[in-house]
């Protein structure tokens, strides 16, 4: 998937920094060429020898190491690669890099280079929430720099909190997603996520227990092959997927607008859990108890918006996808749902409480199309997302 492609790997100073190891290992056995520089922080928690050995490449270290002509010159070496990936991104990394020092070699390529940067940042939960480094990552991303992570965790300091750097294979998937290769480039895919919010009053609402947590991975896995994704997402748990154009909406009928508004597309994917019905007229006063009795709610239906997207006679999308959260008679009640609704296919997932699925982190789900049911064993959402991509690359590739 990276097959051609060049990666200068910044490794920083931090106990993650034995994960990039790994990271290069994956990158190599995907076909990139890592040149890999070390500073001197990172010389304390991974060798020079390894990770040079791993690369099949020489390390740079010192920024003297250039001084020689007939080696590569430091604004060559900035520039020979394809992506400049920082991992681990230290605290004190990310800050040279906001304000431009260059006092040694990797912060010396950052500021020479003009070829863009992904960091996988990776450091203590206190130093990651300080003020000084929330203000430098801000700068760093309105400076085009991507960033993977970081995750939350156990920390090697003994803390829990966000600061754990991204996994190798996350970081490989960040990667392909900046350099939008694999086999759904070019493409444009639209993905809902999450539930939506309908009012009753300013302060009460209708929700349902979506995360938004399998339409986030299903656009992590979409980018990842390369796809460019508008992620439009109701008020979801969990933190919308970087590198996606992201559409906030609330409502059912504020999704259906988002949805018109991003359209065309290749590909939809509905993966929101749209309200069905939103307040006939929702109040823009608080409701007050009352001795007259209880408040009675009216309600009216919402547009179904995969079915009126899946209808479209001008600007289908090439492939509609609609999800079916059942309770019970799955396969059955999501095969009349596929031909009801106009789609190509349903994701069927029993959402029964017992099977802990709905804000959980995993999914049993049945696909359903025109042939007929796959089923496919329970897995965590990641895969599920990583198979229905490949899946939805494939049924493209089929149809060229
Ligand atoms: N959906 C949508 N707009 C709606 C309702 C649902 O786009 N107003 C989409 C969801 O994103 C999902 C699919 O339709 O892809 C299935 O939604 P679901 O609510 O499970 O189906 P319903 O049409 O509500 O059918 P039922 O009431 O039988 O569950």
């Amino acid at each position: 998937m990276l097959a051609g492609k060049h990666i200068l790997l910044i490794i920083g100073g931090g106990i993650a920094a034995f994960k990039s190891l790994d990271l290069i290992r994956r990158l190599r056995e995907r076909g990139a060429e890592v040149t890999p520089v070390l500073t001197k922080a990172a010389e304390q928690f991974v060798t020079p020898l390894s990770v040079s050995a791993l690369a099949g490449n020489r390390v740079y270290r010192d920024l003297f190491d250039l001084t020689d002509e007939a080696e590569m010159g430091h604004i060559q070496l900035s520039r020979v690669a394809d992506l400049v990936v920082v991992a681990p991104a230290t605290a004190d990394l990310m800050a040279k890099m906001t304000h431009g020092l260059a006092g040694d070699l990797a912060s010396t390529l950052l500021l020479a280079t003009d070829t863009p940067v992904l960091i996988a940042p990776a450091m203590n939960v206190r130093m990651w929430e300080h003020p000084a480094t929330q203000r430098n990552l801000v700068q760093l991303q309105a400076d085009g720099i991507a960033v993977s992570g970081p995750a939350e965790g156990d920390m090697a300091c003994g803390e829990f909190g966000p600061g754990r750097m991204s996994e190798p294979l996350e970081i490989v998937d960040a990667i392909s997603t900046r350099l939008a290769v694999g086999p759904l480039k070019g493409k444009r895919i639209l993905v809902t996520s999450g539930p939506t919010h309908e009012p009753i009053d300013p302060v009460r609402y209708i929700a349902n227990r979506s995360s938004g947590a399998q339409g986030a991975a299903i656009a992590r896995a979409l980018m990842a092959r390369g796809a460019s994704v508008v992620f439009v997402t109701g008020p979801a748990d969990v933190a919308p997927p970087d590198g996606a154009e992201v559409i906030k909406v609330t409502t059912a009928l504020e999704m259906q607008q988002a949805v018109t508004a991003a359209l065309p597309a290749d590909v939809a994917i509905f993966a929101a859990a749209v309200a069905d019905w939103r307040m006939a007229e929702a109040s823009d006063r608080k409701l007050k108890k009352s001795k007259d009795g209880l408040p009675v709610l009216v309600f009216t239906e919402n547009p179904d918006i995969l079915r009126e997207v899946a209808h479209l006679q001008d600007g289908r999308p090439e492939l509609v996808v609609g999800f079916a959260a059942e309770t019970n008679d799955v396969v059955e009640n999501a095969t009349a749902k596929r031909a009801r609704k106009g789609c190509d296919w349903i994701v069927a997932n029993d959402v029964s409480p017992e099977t802990g699925i709905m804000g959980g982190s995993e999914n049993a789900v049945t696909v359903i199309d025109a042939a007929g049911a796959e089923t496919w064993p329970r897995m965590d959402k990641t895969a599920v997302a990583n198979r229905l991509a490949d899946r939805i690359a494939d049924a493209l590739a089929d149809r060229t």
